[in-house]
């Protein structure tokens, strides 16, 4: 198993769409493994390909932490339902540091594959709810920073500035 850098906001790879997988792809396991390991590194709940680089559907979720570990994959996820609207605070491991009340849907079910490629369900109201609307946003290019109200944007954009300038310094340098 190995840790896998995470990419950071301003990385462009942040902001583009991840393909379809096959399940039968041979990496997948790998990766899902690899991911599992850097999220609980991170002390995360949710990661999605885009954010290690890979424009790839897949998504691991553990809301139960290190002590009750509830791992999830999703291949392909595709959100089905939503309901109700929340604005809770939420933070993301390519934006360390940072967190704000995001606008969120209350309640969400999403369809997807699991790593054996057979289809599977998931629906929450509570943190799970949060998490899927968060990774499935990721595979879409999305981040929690883009559905924040003005008042709460205006917050954050200072660090996020920052943050972004060292993200693409980094880059530049070739170590991003
Ligand atoms: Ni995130």
């Amino acid at each position: 198993m190995a840790l896998i850098p995470i990419v950071k906001y301003g990385d462009p790879r942040l902001k583009r769409k991840a393909q379809p997988v096959d399940p039968k792809d041979p990496s997948l396991k790998p990766l899902v493994r690899d991911m599992f390991e850097t999220m609980y590194q991170s002390d995360g709940v949710g990661l999605a390909a885009n954010q290690v680089g890979l424009l790839k559907q897949v998504v691991v979720i553990d809301v139960g932490g290190r002590e009750k570990p509830e791992p999830l994959v999703l291949l392909n996820p595709v959100i089905m339902e939503t309901g109700g609207e929340v604005e809770e605070e939420e933070g993301c491991l390519s934006i360390p540091d940072i967190r704000a009340k995001a606008l969120r849907a209350g309640f969400c079910r999403v369809k997807a594959l699991d790593l054996e490629g057979r289809p599977l369900e998931v629906a929450s109201d509570g943190l799970l709810g949060k998490a899927l609307q968060h990774e499935v946003d990721h595979l879409n290019g999305v981040l929690f920073v883009d559905r924040l109200r003005m008042t709460s944007k205006a917050l954050i954009s200072g660090k996020l500035k920052a943050l972004k300038k060292e993200t693409e310094r980094a880059l530049k340098d070739g170590k991003g």
